[in-house]
């Protein structure tokens, strides 16, 4: 992907020009990031420009410079803020992908500490956020300041002061002096709500809550900052003068806590690297739900003299590393938009990208779902974009990159017709989607239409997956699904890759599938908003395909669980001549199903309201509700001349006296024990 967002190291030959290349593009960035809260790439392509550098001036090191950015912590601080000079400094950490980076750093710190003594670690979330440390002197908070190069960061106590959880003042317990060091973050609803908020207003939206976090803590007006719902979490100590200060890092988190700062409660104490292990695992699995961005799990050694022992190289310590998850963001660009037709017309726009690496996966087509998307997003092809794929979530594009936008972008155009077979299409009042009117003449959508028609949860038709699908349709020997029921032997042992045996397999397999059920059925037409188990109530609830057919949309709304717009789209498919004619031939071909009983199935208290009031003794109201709901009783919450029987205990109000001006039946929680003991024992 670095190709098109920066000058390839591969496409110069000469080292010494790829790193001035490499220094210049990662310089440009680091200002873009740090300085002007305005990122041009995503930090792990960033990360990647960076490793490729470090690379490059290992191999060649004629070339080393101290001002090359891989000597570099952070940004210069800007001029907008005082400076100020961290006394230790603050470091960056080293990065681990894999369980073999991770077993290494694990092995050197026990090889440099003696192989005797146990190491144990700490686990904390590497919250996706902004370093500060807060210098509390005399236990008033009275500096704060970012990390800036390491040494030099920037003063920004105005605007941490606004955030709530930092304390301004330490209870007497803590020490004299005392630096705290810690993120300063945005919880992933606070950030939305910002960014929901920003757009009603025609606002620059945040790119990413790590992003809005340094931006909000980099305004010149702290009453800015006071607006922005920051949140701040400590997770080491720096500096500690005058009190006793801790033997562990788990021992540092406890004191903070003690002395009012905020810590993370999912920090944990590791016994050994298995742990640390399962602690990756879990928190990876937690990852969607925690609230707030990680990038990774930062792992320590926990005993605060072995990290003593193991010390600092130039820009990182050697006694913790940083695990790295697969970045959920990543930045491509859209080479193409195609329009997908679906089994029911739907004509979807599809992102072709630059293949790219994210949440674990490499995606190069995204769903852009409908036309109204594109143009919230503003996309153009040629465009760069951010990509989202968190959990297993289908990926989606969150934001384009419109600064970056080149010359040529072409704007994407709606098809005035069906990409697939040219015909009609039409936007529905009340849909965002564009649909070819072709139907089963349009060959993508007939292609889907066999597909879900011979698919597990319908006719199951074992041997007959997309691939066999494709040749019949190459061959001309289906055009609708009942077409399936006239093929022969003979007829497939024409096509390529068909012998006797498999033939007669698929000949017998198609045959099978002709004994169904009515929910099978149902579900294979592929109607509209019937899907597996719409299909089921349907088929419970009319026993018979023939009084489905029948049914009026009123009829139709009564079955659980159907409202009106399915309603619409049952009555709509059946009183379409093709689609009767299909069915017809269906059945015409040998499809069988058992009807039904409807009747006999009937469940006691089957299309009879029923409303409670009051209070119960023997029996919660929702117990007593979930009994009748069980006997096929509708519970309702208020009474009208539909309903058929309501039950009061003590404290019955309105209801009641509406039932008595309505002369609906009434009776006492002792009769609804027995009514309710008679049906259940029937
Ligand atoms: S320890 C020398 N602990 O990660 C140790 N850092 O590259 C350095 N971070 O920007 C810091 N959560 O702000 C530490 N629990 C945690 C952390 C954490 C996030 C950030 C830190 C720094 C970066 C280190």
């Amino acid at each position: 992907m670095s190709k098109n967002l920066s000058h390839s190291p591969l496409a110069d030959t000469d080292p010494g020009a790829q790193i001035k290349r490499l220094r210049q593009d990662l310089r440009k960035h680091a200002d873009h990031y740090h300085v002007r809260d305005d990122p041009e790439i995503p930090d792990p392509e960033y990360d990647r420009l960076l490793d490729a550098l470090r690379a490059l001036e290992a191999k060649h090191p004629e070339f080393a410079a101290a001002d090359s950015p891989t000597q570099q912590i952070g940004g210069a601080p800007s001029e907008t803020f005082t400076q100020v000079a961290h006394e230790l400094p603050m470091l960056s950490l080293g990065k681990a992908s894999d369980d073999a980076e991770l077993e290494g750093w694990h092995r050197r710190c026990q090889t440099a500490l003696g192989d005797d003594q146990a190491l144990e670690l700490t686990c904390e979330p590497k919250i996706d956020g902004v370093a500060v440390s807060l210098l509390y002197q005399e236990r008033e908070l009275v500096r704060a300041a970012t990390r800036g190069d390491g040494q030099t960061g920037e003063n920004i106590t105005a605007n941490v002061k606004t955030i709530r959880g930092v304390p301004h003042h330490l209870p007497p317990e803590a020490p004299r002096l005392l630096e705290a060091r810690g993120e300063v973050y945005l919880r992933d609803e606070d950030f939305h709500a910002f960014n929901e908020k920003a757009e009603a207003d025609g606002e620059r939206p945040m790119v990413n809550p790590r992003n809005g976090a340094a931006g909000s803590l980099r305004q010149k007006d702290a009453n800015v900052t006071a607006t922005r719902p920051l949140k701040f979490i400590a997770y080491s100590i720096g500096r500690l003068e005058g009190g006793t200060g801790p033997v562990s890092q788990s021992q540092a988190l406890d004191m903070l806590e003690n002395w009012g700062l905020p810590v993370n409660i999912r920090a944990r104490r590791a016994p050994d690297l298995k742990a640390v292990k399962a602690y990756i695992d879990e928190l990876a699995k937690d990852r969607d739900s925690l609230g707030y961005a990680i990038d990774g799990v930062v792992v320590k050694v926990n005993d605060l003299a072995a990290q003593q022992r193991l010390g600092n190289m130039l820009r990182r310590p050697r006694w913790a590393i940083a695990w790295k998850y697969p970045p959920e963001e990543a930045m491509t660009r859209i080479r193409d938009v195609a329009f997908s037709v679906g089994r029911t017309g739907a004509v979807t726009p599809v992102a072709r990208v630059e293949p790219v690496h994210v949440g674990g996966v490499t995606v190069s087509n995204v769903t852009l779902h409908n036309m109204d998307e594109i143009q919230r997003l503003d996309l153009r092809i040629g465009d760069f974009v951010w990509l989202l794929r968190a959990g297993d979530v289908i990926p989606k594009i969150v934001r384009v990159h419109t600064k970056k936008r080149p010359r040529n972008a072409r704007v994407i155009e709606a098809p005035t017709a069906c990409p697939e077979c040219a015909g009609p299409v039409a936007r529905a009042e009340e849909e965002a989607i564009l649909r070819c009117l072709n139907g089963l003449t349009c060959p993508a959508q007939r292609r889907e239409v066999l597909i879900h028609f011979a698919s597990r949860l319908a006719f199951d038709i074992e041997g007959l997956g997309t691939k066999r699908i494709d040749q019949l349709l190459e061959a001309d020997l289906v055009k609708a699904p009942s077409d399936i029921y006239a093929l022969t032997e003979e007829r497939l042992l024409e096509l390529d890759g068909f012998a006797e045996l498999s033939a007669r397999n698929l000949i017998a397999a198609i045959d099978k599938s002709k004994r169904t059920t009515l929910p099978r059925f149902l579900y294979a037409l592929g109607i509209r908003e019937v899907g597996e188990n719409a299909a089921l109530n349907l088929a419970n609830h009319f026993g018979d395909l023939d009084p489905l057919r029948q049914a009026d949309i009123e009829a139709l709304t009564e079955v659980r669980d159907i409202g009106k717009i399915s309603a619409e789209h049952i009555a709509g498919f059946f009183a379409e001549p093709r689609n009767q004619a299909e069915v017809d031939a269906l059945r015409g071909a040998g499809v069988v199903w058992e009807v039904i009983p409807v009747e006999a199935s009937r469940k006691p208290l089957a299309d009879q309201v029923w409303v409670l009031s009051g209070t119960f003794e023997a029996l919660t109201r929702n117990q007593a509700k979930a009994r009748l709901v069980a006997l096929g009783a509708r519970v309702a919450g208020s009474v009208s001349k539909n309903t058929t029987q309501v039950v009061a205990g003590p404290g019955a109000g309105s209801k009641l006296t509406k039932a008595r001006s309505l002369e609906v039946p009434v009776m006492d929680e002792q009769a609804l024990l027995k009514a309710l003991d008679e049906h259940e024992s029937a």
